[in-house]
């Protein structure tokens, strides 16, 4: 009887220190690794991780909130080439350039900011991640079509790769939802 109660007590301690040391590791560990399976899905690891990591919500946001969170750079992307756009417009651009940038600002980055980014936010809130997705991809081509509206003489190479890479990265993650 003794026996028997010892060794009920030695297995209940052994799974209350087994428990929670899984528990603790899984606490410590698992938003980092969810964190980096989802970037390894995505076209663009290392921007994925930065831009994640830049929010410390991350750290313990699901797959949704990860999302959330990618289109929240995506705005903030966008908002940051559209303020560049006005200055550029203020610097008396060729009437060429001119144009194409007007283009960026009307057509494609207002497109980003007004329409992409709080349908996509809205969708991913509400659940129902479809039409995130259209929208995401939508916003990497429309940073690609501002780019080509310079016709190889573009002042935005760089915003427009940046935006498309992060527009990419979100979809991907969007994608994970489907
Ligand atoms: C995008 O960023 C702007 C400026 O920070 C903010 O006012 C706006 O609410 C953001 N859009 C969404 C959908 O969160």
């Amino acid at each position: 009887m003794r026996t028997l109660v010892f060794i009920v007590l030695v297995y209940v301690v052994f799974q209350i220190i087994f428990l929670s040391s899984s528990q603790c590791a899984k606490l410590s560990s698992n938003d980092d690794n969810l964190i980096e399976q989802t970037c390894k899905k995505t076209p663009n690891y290392r921007l994925c991780i930065s831009s994640l990591k830049s929010d410390p919500k991350s750290a313990t946001a699901d797959v949704t909130g990860l999302a959330l969170i990618m289109v929240k750079v995506l705005n903030t992307t966008a908002t940051r080439t559209l303020i560049r756009i006005n200055s550029l417009l203020h610097h008396s651009p060729s009437p060429k350039i001119k144009k194409a940038l007007l283009s960026c600002a009307d057509m494609y980055y207002n497109g980003i900011i007004t329409a992409d980014v709080p349908v996509s936010k809205e969708a991913l809130t509400k659940g129902d991640p479809k039409f995130a997705d259209d929208s995401t991809l939508d916003a990497a081509k429309e940073a690609t079509l501002c780019e080509e509206g310079f016709s190889g003489n573009s002042p935005l190479t760089v915003d427009n790769t940046n935006v498309n890479n992060v527009a990419r990265v979100t979809e991907a993650i969007v994608k994970l939802l489907l």
